[in-house]
C-alpha cells in the first residue's frame, strides 16, 4: 500500500510517531508531504497535498494530522473521492474502514496521546471495507459529489 501522510504544526510531533508505527508494516510505502517543523502553516494546504496524491493515484490512502483533526478533515472532505474520518478511538477507526471505506484518517495531535494514536493507526490500516450494503451507501456519497 502506498500511503501519504501530512500534518500542520499542531500535528507534526504526532506525524513522527505515526510514521514510526507505520514502519511495523513492511508492505506500506510512506510519503511525507510535510510540514517538517513547528512554524505555523495552514492545514488546508496540507490536506490538498495529501488528497491530490490520492486522487492522482500516487497513493492509496492518507493520514492527516492537525491540532484537533477537525480542520484538516473538513478540508480533505472537499476533495472528490476523499472520505476522511476523524478517529480518536479504535472502534471508530475500524468502522471508518469497514462501513465507510475511509481513505484518509485524521487525528489531532492536541487530542490523542502517542500510544492511543498508534492503536488507532494499526486498526485503521488492518481493517478492510466490508462492501455489500455499505458499498451502496458509498456510491450514494459519490453521487452527492456529482450534484451541482
Ligand atoms: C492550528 O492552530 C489549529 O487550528 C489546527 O491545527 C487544527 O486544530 C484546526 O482544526
Amino acid at each position: 500500500m502506498k500511503l501519504v501522510i501530512g500534518s500542520d504544526h499542531g500535528g507534526v510531533d504526532l506525524k513522527e510517531e505515526v510514521k514510526m508505527v507505520l514502519k511495523e508494516f513492511r508492505d506500506i510505502e510512506v510519503t511525507d508531504v510535510g510540514t517538517f517543523g513547528t512554524d505555523s502553516v495552514d492545514y488546508p494546504d496540507i490536506a490538498e497535498k495529501v488528497c491530490n496524491a490520492i486522487m492522482s493515484g500516487k497513493a492509496d490512502r492518507g493520514i492527516l494530522l492537525c491540532g484537533t483533526g477537525l480542520g484538516i478533515s473538513i478540508a480533505a472532505n472537499k476533495f472528490k473521492g476523499i472520505r476522511c474520518a476523524v478517529c480518536h478511538d479504535v472502534f471508530s477507526a475500524k468502522m471508518s474502514r469497514s462501513h465507510n471505506d475511509a481513505n484518509v484518517l485524521a487525528m489531532g495531535g492536541r487530542v490523542i496521546g502517542f500510544g492511543s494514536a498508534g492503536e488507532v493507526v494499526r486498526a485503521w490500516i488492518t481493517t478492510e471495507f466490508s462492501g455489500g450494503r455499505h458499498a451502496r451507501r458509498i456510491n450514494k456519497i459519490s453521487e452527492l459529489e456529482n450534484r451541482k
